[in-house]
Formats: C-alpha cells, structure tokens, sequence
C-alpha cells in the first residue's frame, strides 16, 4: 500500500504512506509500526513504518497502546517543518507490558494513560516541563508500542474503556485546569464554551457535573440540540447570531458569564470580553480563527481575571480523574478509526465536522 498524507502550513492534503503491510500485533514480534511526520514531495508526509520494538529503560514503563485521539494541536503541529522525524499525537491509553528496574508505581497489566507534558508532575511549570509536550516538543504517542518514565503516567479509573482514557490527557486536562485549577468553579456560576471541539465538550460536561451552567454557541444546530442533552442550559449559534454576545447576556439576565473557555482567539475574543461578568474568569486557551494577539485590556469589566492556559500537569490529571469517577462522566466520542487509517482521522478532524473527540483504536 502506498498513498500519501502532506501537511502544509494552512491545508492538509489527505494521503499516507506506508512501508509495511497492515498487520495486527503481535506481542512477542521484535517490531512494532509506529508513525513518524517525514519529509515528502511536498510538506511532511505522515508515514507508518516497522521499527525495533522499544525496551523500557530504569525508572520507565513500556505500553501496548490501546487507543489514541487527535487534538486541533496535532494539525499544526504536522503543518511545521520543525517537526520533520517526530512520533505524532500527544494523547494515547493502553496496557503495561513490561517495567524498568526502580518502577514503583505500575505493573505488567495496569491501564494506563500517558500525561501531556511527559515530564511535569505537579507544582511550578519549569522550561523542562514545557518542553516535554508529547507529539510537539518530544515523541508522541501514534505507535504501537511506546515507552515513558513511570512519572508520566496515570491510571486509566476501571469504569473507562481505553478509547475513552484516549480522550483526557489534552483537551479535558484543559478544560479542568482552566475552570478549576485557575478558575475555582464554583456550583451555580454560568460557563461560556465556544465551538463543540474537544475542548469546549469537556468544559460543558465538568461545568454541567459540578452544578454550574454552561451556555455554548456551534455553527450547528444538531450540535447544539446534543449539548443541550449534555447539560447547556444556554446555547447560540453563532453563525446565524453573528452578535452572540448579545444572546449570551440576554441568557444571564444582562449579567454575563462567570467563565469563559476562550478557544477561537481572533474572532471571538472581543465577543466573549463584552460577555464576561464583573469579576470574571476568562481562560486564554486556544486558536481555532488565529491566536487572539491583541487581548483589549481596556474592555474588560471591572474584576475580570485572565489566566493563560497550556494543558495542565499529572497533579491536575489526577485532580480530574478523581471527579471524573465521582460524577461518572463518559468523554464525548465522535469517530473512532482503525490505526491504519490515521490519515482519515486527521482529515475528519481537519473537516470540523466532528463534536467532542477523534479516536484512533489499535
Ligand atoms: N492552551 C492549551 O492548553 C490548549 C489545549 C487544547 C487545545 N488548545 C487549543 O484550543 C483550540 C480548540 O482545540 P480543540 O482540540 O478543542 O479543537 P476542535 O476539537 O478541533 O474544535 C473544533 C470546533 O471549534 C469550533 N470553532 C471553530 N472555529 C470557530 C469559530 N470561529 N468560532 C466558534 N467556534 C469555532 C467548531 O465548533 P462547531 O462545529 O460547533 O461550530 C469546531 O467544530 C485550538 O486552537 C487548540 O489548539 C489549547
């Protein structure tokens, strides 16, 4: 088989290549596939190859992963040069194989999941941490079989299946970071989530689970009637309402929001400033219409804090999956895709078609 994916700055061309042929795996084989973002005719090329099957070194964990999901980071990231030879995706769930010596904390048959940023167990953000975001600063996680320091590691809770663990380490850590690490949510407050993408799903399901109200825009209707029945009690679509805004006060009595999960940037930005409440929280997470530069500090209410958002650490993921268990919440899955059709599940994630998340299976 031989077709071909290019990422290109602004444009994915749907293709791959593979120098294998499809398989399943074999857990005694001395080789795995795994992806790599490779240089190609034009723009890296997501390609699938059979390479040496890895060996968890002293303080590390070897995992069969199970599951995968895609994130709106992992186009970009494809669309870099800078990434030329790197192991994509950041989010991945799976099964230990095998320990290192000094591994304390997992054993050979644990659920796993593997966190963002591969080294940042909690506390202060170092440069060393941010530098250790999987799929981006380091290898991810698109492969058969990868290999992590047991810190970087979280177990999967047992009422999660592994497509669904796939789906937390990026886009729910996110959101948790932001309402309530940062945000301190508290029961009865209102959330503004902007888009149904990853992020902005998971904000809804943990702002509707700790009592608060969330009230979400789409460009979709369908999509709105399903948040509704995932507890928006306030929705807008923002393109036939180009001045949501304004729908979004009327939905808070002329008060505003008491958080905003900013994900859009450029676009929306201004919007979501003249939505927020006196004393509100608005979390600069995301880019979706181009990072929002120019952030207009003179039109803030009075009060409004802002807090800047990069994913969250092993403590936070942990924070998480103890609520997550306690209100039993199921991550929101669109579409699943074989591992070897990656390709499509980029393409699908490129379309926008999709609410809550992508998940490759393998
Ligand atoms: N800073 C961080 O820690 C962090 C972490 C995760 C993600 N991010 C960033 O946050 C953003 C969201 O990521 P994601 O993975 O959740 O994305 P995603 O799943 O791809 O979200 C896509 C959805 O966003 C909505 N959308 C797109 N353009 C929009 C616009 N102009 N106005 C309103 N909604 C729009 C659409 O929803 P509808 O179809 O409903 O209209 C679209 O389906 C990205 O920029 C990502 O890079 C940042």
């Amino acid at each position: 088989m031989n077709r071909s994916i290019f990422f290109q700055q602004n444009s994915i061309v749907v293709a791959i290549v593979m120098f294998i042929s499809i398989a399943t795996f074999d857990a005694n084989a001395q080789t795995i596939r795994e992806y790599r973002l490779e240089p190609g005719s034009s723009g890296l090329e997501l390609t699938m190859r059979d390479v040496a099957r890895p060996e968890p070194g002293a303080g590390e964990v070897l995992i069969r992963v199970r599951a995968v999901s895609l994130n709106r980071r992992d186009l970009s990231v494809a669309g870099r040069s800078s990434s030329s030879g790197l192991v994509p995706l950041s989010d991945a769930a799976g099964e230990v194989i095998a320990v290192g010596s000094g591994v304390t904390q997992f054993a050979v048959g644990d659920r796993v999941a593997g966190t963002f940023f591969a080294d940042w167990p909690g506390g202060p953000r170092t440069a060393e941490a941010m530098a250790s975001a999987r799929g981006g600063g380091v290898d991810g996680v698109l492969a058969e079989v990868i290999v992590s320091h047991e810190d970087g590691l979280i177990a999967v809770p047992d009422y999660l299946t592994y497509e669904e663990a796939a789906t937390l380490p990026c886009a729910a850590v996110t959101a948790w970071r932001a309402l309530f690490t940062n945000g301190a949510l508290e029961r009865g407050e209102t959330v503004l989530l902007e888009g149904t993408g990853g992020v902005s799903i998971f904000g809804l399901q943990l702002a509707a689970a700790a009592g608060a109200r969330p009230i979400i825009t789409s460009s979709s209707d369908t999509k709105l009637e399903r948040a509704r029945a995932l507890g928006a009690v306030g929705t807008v679509n923002y393109r036939s309402r180009p001045e949501w805004q304004e729908d979004v006060l009327a939905l808070t009595n002329g008060e505003g929001v008491d958080h905003v999960l900013e994900v859009v940037g450029q676009d929306t930005m201004l919007r979501a400033i003249q939505a927020l409440a006196y004393d509100g929280h608005i979390a600069v997470i995301g880019g979706l219409s181009g990072r929002a530069d120019a952030l207009p500090l003179g039109r803030l209410p009075r009060g409004a804090l802002i807090s800047n958002v990069f994913v969250g650490s092993r403590e936070d993921f942990e924070a998480m999956n103890e609520f997550l268990v306690e209100h039993e919440l199921h991550p929101v899955i669109d579409r699943v895709f074989p591992f070897e059709e990656a390709a499509a599940a980029y393409a699908y994630m490129d379309s926008g078609a999709h609410i809550g998340k992508i998940v490759i299976t393998l």
